[in-house]
């Protein structure tokens, strides 16, 4: 080899890296943004040298599942915000949903969301397009479009007026396009039929009694048969039920499933006492039967992503009696931390964990260069010290909305680096340069 290549922007030296085909002590070399070795040798140099003695080297890490509110409500997040939280807790991209003010869900907004990413986000980014009954026939063309994981249906109604809920809307949607659809499946409706029997100020404890397992497993049920009658794949965000987990073993050939970290940490019905307003997320938080059908799920790998499903709301907006409250809980920040300590309590390995938050959602949604840690990928890396325990603390929190549902929570396990194509994005807690995040190229 000559010596230029043994020249690299960065090398990470000494790491426990989580490789596509196991765990192996290696050094890493990336050039112009890109993984160029996986086993540089002693003799190579770098512009830069992360010594990651003692840490886990991990491919970049996605949240496929954010709310950025933006544009929208910079009070309580804006794409700068919330990016600069992913990097600082340890992720490389996020996926933005579509229901922010104005909803994205035409040319002009995608093209708006395109710029503002380019400009503000600390992170790579991918952002979903948002079905309404009036854009159907346009969703063919504005799927394709830079930057674009996905077409987003909400089936069932939740924060802002985006809404496709007949059989006969969500089948045109699914004949407009080709690429895989996420769904938010609650069925609207059971939702509404229920909603008259539940009155206002009634413990916070009643949102999961209102939109209960069959309003999430009948959503699905729908979505499944039609999946099947068009042959068009179908990824179920947030499932939340045991009944889901265990319909969706039938139907691996046209779904891919989501589970959040909120319904793999929180148990009902102690979070909504604990919690109150602070607890309320649609779908909502469950009681234990679910929890553990979560695990066994992700465990029987039957899950294919983990997100937070981030979505800040004002303080004041949680705190109202339900059912006024605000449904949304943030998390783009303590995602990573919080599955650290999944991995530390033994619930699922840090191999499984690679695989639900860089493999999985670039192989759901079709991302390209990203999820593994392999030449010819981007350099992104996320550097984790599961010796290292730490407090989520109100002060290290980013988000303008202030309030986190896992504050107070001990981590062991936190991540102490964030490299993005090859830059130092965070190390040690800080933010390093400038927001240099751009947006992810998807399979067409
Ligand atoms: O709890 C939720 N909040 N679920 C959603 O589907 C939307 C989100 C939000 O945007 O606030």
């Amino acid at each position: 080899m000559s010596s230029a290549a043994l020249h690299f922007d960065l090398l990470v030296r000494n790491g426990r890296c989580i490789l596509p085909w196991g765990e192996a002590q290696t050094d890493i070399g990336i050039r112009d943004g890109v993984i160029v070795t996986l086993s540089a040798p002693a003799s190579a140099t770098a512009e830069q040298v992360l010594d990651a003695s003692g840490l886990h080297v991990l491919p970049g890490l996605t949240d496929p599942h954010v709310h950025l509110r933006d544009p929208g409500n910079a009070s309580v997040e804006t794409i700068e915000t919330g990016t600069r939280g992913a990097v600082l807790g340890g992720l490389t991209a996020v996926y933005d949903m579509p229901n922010t003010s104005p909803s994205i869900i035409d040319a002009e907004t995608v093209q708006w969301k395109q710029g503002h990413i380019g400009q503000t986000a600390w992170c790579d980014m991918g952002f979903y397009v948002g079905a309404t009954k009036a854009n159907i026939q346009d969703l063919a063309t504005l799927e394709h479009q830079p930057g674009v994981c996905a077409v987003k249906v909400f089936a069932g109604s939740s924060t802002g007026d985006l809404l496709v809920e007949d059989d006969a809307s969500i089948e045109a949607v699914m004949r407009s396009g080709h690429r895989r659809i996420a769904f938010h499946s609650e069925d609207e409706y059971r939702l509404q039929e229920r909603r008259p029997s539940f009155s206002s100020g009634m413990p916070y404890v009643n949102h999961m009694i209102w939109r209960d397992e069959e309003c999430a497993f009948l959503g699905t049920r729908r979505i499944m048969a039609l999946a099947r009658k068009t042959g068009r794949p179908a990824h179920i965000l947030h499932t939340s039920t045991a009944e889901e987990f265990e319909y969706l073993k039938d139907f691996r050939d046209v779904a891919t499933s989501e589970v959040l970290v909120n319904h793999l940490t929180q148990i009902a019905p102690e979070c909504y006492e604990t919690l109150g307003g602070y607890a309320v997320m649609n779908p909502p938080l469950r009681d234990r039967r679910h929890y553990e059908a979560a695990w066994k799920a992700v465990n029987d790998g039957l899950v294919d992503t983990i997100g937070s499903d981030h979505a800040p709301h004002p303080r004041e907006a949680k705190e109202r009696p339900w059912p006024d409250c605000a449904a949304g809980l943030t998390g783009v920040q303590t995602l990573l931390p919080v599955m650290l300590d999944h991995v530390s309590a033994g619930r699922l390995s840090l191999t499984r964990l690679v695989d639900l938050l860089a493999a999985g959602p670039a192989r759901v949604y079709g991302a390209i260069g990203k999820g593994r840690l392999a030449v010819g990928y981007d350099g992104d890396l996320t550097l984790v010290d599961m010796g290292r325990q730490q407090r989520i603390e109100a002060s290290w929190l980013v988000s303008p909305c202030g309030w986190s549902p896992f504050e107070g929570r001990l981590c062991q396990g936190w991540p102490v680096a964030t490299v993005l194509r090859g830059h130092v994005a965070m190390r040690d807690g800080a933010l390093q340069g400038e927001a240099t995040g751009r947006l992810i190229s998807f399979l067409p």
